[in-house]
């Protein structure tokens, strides 16, 4: 008996040192932690249990049977994170540089099916060559078992995929279909093609980090959601953002301790909005003052800076902010913001968290490459998805809400629960002096009649009270008292029922 524990021990130690040590030295040497220091630091001290440990490969081809490391290049299983169970593959680029090969690829959709069944999340962390080159196309197969399980899982449980080594190939577009994309930065890259590609194909010469490093896929591309340092501080921060998910679709996002009163007026919010309708100010300064502890988690910080998009907790209860930036192209909507906000909007609806919108919209941007780019599409997309989310919504207005703009951001139109105004907010078709030069045209070339006229137009329309007269606004509120007023509107609302009808699932344009 002895003997038959003595000899699992020892098969656990050899599964345990992947593609041994001289390659764990090199992963070291590179700044990267090995896959299971990975999963040590992800989950809970203690908590993650292994399936499919001695797992191997089936390849006969290329002397594959002469080596069969247990694992076979991925360490799967399941633990928690503060408590809360998740599921996690993670690759391993010392064992046959973490390829997938049909068994690698099984592992992971084990953990998928599983996390899909008992409604938990699915964290993969990505380092590897790819498909497993010796096995060809059972390689490609297991890929593609892969993807339909994202798509299946995807609006049940929540995905997030850390890239912390090479992602290329097709095999970039399984944490494409994910929830939330994190990387690495210098150590971690993604692209459907690499430099060599490129170079023969398109002449372009382009370095891996700059085709597809983490800087490129948080700024330019927005690919990815957030890149961060090293290995441990992306991973600390997977753990911060499990913490504001639910676990699945049919639950409630967890409710965290706070120590923050909900009633808290803050006096500086009434000044936050400058005299001047044209100076910008911190949108982020609205957002840190309204969450519990001053608390924000950004997601695409880097990419279209005119909106803001991240989760807040109210009173412990997550809530995602969706905000126009007027520090950023005076917080307009275009291409770009109307992408990100709309995919945050629809997660945030898919997993039942409620949506705060603060608005300070002047319009969609004006010009050709936003028109040739199809802004008209892309604009409609956060229309699409505020007016299918059925979701909490509370909209504060705090500036400009103007002409389509205004509709679109979380309106009462689209079926938002409370729309509020601070005193400040201008509820207009478009800005004064566009208006008076469209309605005054025949003055135009009169300066002191257009200043009159422009006058009189922001007297009339530049206000929260035409809107509220009309029931558009539901209240205009202090500034001070923002907080209060959104929490206990969104306390209000934890029970809302509000259904779509019944259809196979929705068009909305891509
Ligand atoms: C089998 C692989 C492998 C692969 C790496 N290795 N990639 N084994 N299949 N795809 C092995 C290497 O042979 C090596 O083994 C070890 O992993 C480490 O690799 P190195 O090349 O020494 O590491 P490094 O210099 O860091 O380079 C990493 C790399 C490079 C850039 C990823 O290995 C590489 O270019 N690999 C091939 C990438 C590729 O073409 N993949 C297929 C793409 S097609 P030893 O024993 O020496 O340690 C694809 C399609 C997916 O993925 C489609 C989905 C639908």
């Amino acid at each position: 008996m002895k003997d038959i524990l003595q000899q699992l021990e020892e098969r656990r130690e050899t599964a345990r040192m992947g593609g041994g040590q001289k390659r764990i030295d090199a992963q070291h040497g590179r700044g990267k932690l090995t896959a299971r220091e990975r999963v040590e630091l992800l989950l809970d001290e203690g908590s993650f249990e292994e399936f499919d440990m001695f797992v191997t490969h089936r390849c006969t081809d290329f002397g594959m049977e002469q080596q069969k490391p247990a694992g076979d290049g991925v360490v799967a299983g399941w633990g928690t994170i503060n408590g809360r169970l998740v599921y996690v593959f993670s690759q391993d680029f010392t064992v046959l540089g973490g390829s997938v090969s049909a068994t690698h690829a099984r592992k992971i959709c084990k953990i998928m099916d599983m996390a899909v069944q008992n409604g938990a999340p699915v964290i993969g962390i990505n380092d590897s060559g790819g498909a497993r080159i010796q096995e060809g196309v059972d390689s490609l197969a297991g890929y593609g078992d892969v993807f339909q399980r994202n798509i299946t899982a995807s609006g049940v449980v929540p995905q997030i995929s850390v890239i912390m080594g090479p992602c290329a190939g097709g095999a970039v577009y399984s944490p494409a279909m994910t929830d939330f994309i994190f990387m690495v930065k210098d150590s971690s890259y993604m692209f459907v093609t690499g430099p060599d590609v490129v170079k023969t194909v398109t002449n372009e010469q382009v370095s891996a980090e700059e085709l597809g490093g983490a800087s490129t896929h948080t700024r330019k591309s927005s690919v990815a959601d957030a890149a961060f340092e090293n290995d441990v501080e992306a991973l600390a921060e997977v753990r911060r953002l499990v913490d504001f998910l639910p676990s699945n679709n049919r639950e409630k996002p967890p409710v965290r301790p706070f120590f923050d009163d909900p009633n808290r007026v803050e006096a500086s919010l009434d000044t936050l909005v400058p005299e001047n309708p044209n100076t910008p100010y911190d949108m982020k300064e609205l957002i840190l003052k309204l969450g519990d502890e001053g608390d924000f988690y950004e997601i695409q910080a880097e990419f279209a800076k005119n909106i803001i998009t991240g989760f807040i907790r109210l009173e412990g209860r997550t809530v995602g902010v969706v905000a126009n930036q007027p520090m950023v192209l005076a917080g307009c909507l275009d291409i770009d913001s109307s992408r990100k906000a709309a995919r945050f909007v629809r997660f945030c609806d898919a997993f039942e968290i409620p949506i705060l919108t603060l608005v300070d919209v002047p319009g969609f941007l004006p010009g050709t490459s936003q028109e040739y780019g199809g802004v008209i599409k892309h604009g409609a997309k956060l229309l699409f998805a505020y007016g299918e989310a059925t979701v909490p919504m509370v909209t504060v207005i705090t500036r400009k809400a103007y002409g389509g703009a205004y509709v679109v951001m979380a309106s009462k139109h689209l079926r938002a629960d409370f729309n509020y105004a601070w005193p400040t907010a201008e509820v207009a078709v478009m800005g004064a002096k566009g208006a008076t030069e469209i309605i005054h045209r025949a003055d135009l070339g009169d300066a002191e009649k257009i200043a009159k006229h422009t006058a009189d137009y922001e007297t009339r329309f530049a206000n929260p009270f035409v809107a509220s007269e009309r029931g558009f606004v539901d209240e205009v509120i202090m500034p001070r008292t923002t907080r209060k007023r959104i929490a206990r509107a969104f306390a209000s609302l934890r029970n809302k029922q509000s259904q779509m009808p019944w259809k196979k699932h929705d068009n909305i344009p891509l």
